[in-house]
């Protein structure tokens, strides 16, 4: 298939934005594009090698020799690093912790970014990630920011950890994506912002279903002009 779209979905932490891009590229036949399972694959990988995640050269040196491969299955995407799956590893806590401080890092920005380039190349894709308007596909056909309220997204992961059987409470949640949020928002490269030409949807009360149509009326919207 020829790429008629490419849909960039940014967002702060657990604003649902997997979830409903998931189901835009199911309905839309694109494929899906999770950005940040790239930058926890990579974290997971820094973590498992006790390489400190300050130090830019020593991450720099373990990257380059980095595989990650982000495979569609029918209802999960599967995430490979260096051949090995690590579709659930790279949701601990531990990674989720660090990974803030990894994706600031220039040397991982980079790396990463032009493998999102090229996954784009060619095809239509959903992609969803904190700077894929603004920086990894600045000429995206369509560009959604999403929020939600932080006490709705807290609780949303909550029950989204308890299902994968996960030691998880709110309070630790929605402190932990306030701060993700805030280094996210503050770093120098490529922060989460919203693109000047993003749609906003703010999916506080909504249903993913609701949601999920409203975004694919506007690509078709887009397709038809
Ligand atoms: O979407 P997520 O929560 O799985 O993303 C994990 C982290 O990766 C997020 O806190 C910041 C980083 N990230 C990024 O810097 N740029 C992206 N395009 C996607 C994620």
């Amino acid at each position: 298939m020829t790429r008629e779209m490419r849909i960039a979905i940014d967002g702060p932490a657990a604003a649902g934005k997997s979830t409903i891009a998931k189901l835009v590229a199911k309905k839309l036949g694109y494929t899906y594009i999770d950005t940040g399972a790239m930058y926890r694959a990579i974290t997971y990988k820094v973590l498992q090698n006790a390489v400190d995640p300050c130090n830019e050269e020593e991450v720099a040196k373990l990257i380059s020799r980095t595989h990650i491969e982000l495979e569609q299955g029918n209802e999960a995407q599967r995430v490979l690093l260096d051949g090995a799956e690590v579709s659930e590893a790279i949701r601990s806590h531990e990674v989720t912790s660090q990974v803030s401080a990894i994706a600031a890092l220039t040397s991982v920005r980079q790396l990463l970014m032009k493998k999102q380039q090229n996954l784009a190349e060619e095809r239509s894709v959903v992609m969803d990630g904190r700077d894929i308007g603004t920086t990894v596909l600045p000429d995206a056909e369509l560009k959604i920011f999403m929020t939600a309220s932080v006490e709705e997204r807290a609780q949303r992961r909550l029950l989204e950890e308890q299902l994968r059987g996960m030691k998880s409470d709110y309070v630790t949640l929605k402190r932990e994506i306030t701060e993700r949020d805030k280094a996210d928002s503050e770093r120098e490269i490529s922060p989460l912002k919203k693109a000047e030409d993003a749609i906003i949807i703010d999916t506080t009360g909504k249903t993913i279903e609701q949601v999920t149509n409203m975004i694919v009326e506007y690509a078709e919207k887009r397709l038809a002009r």
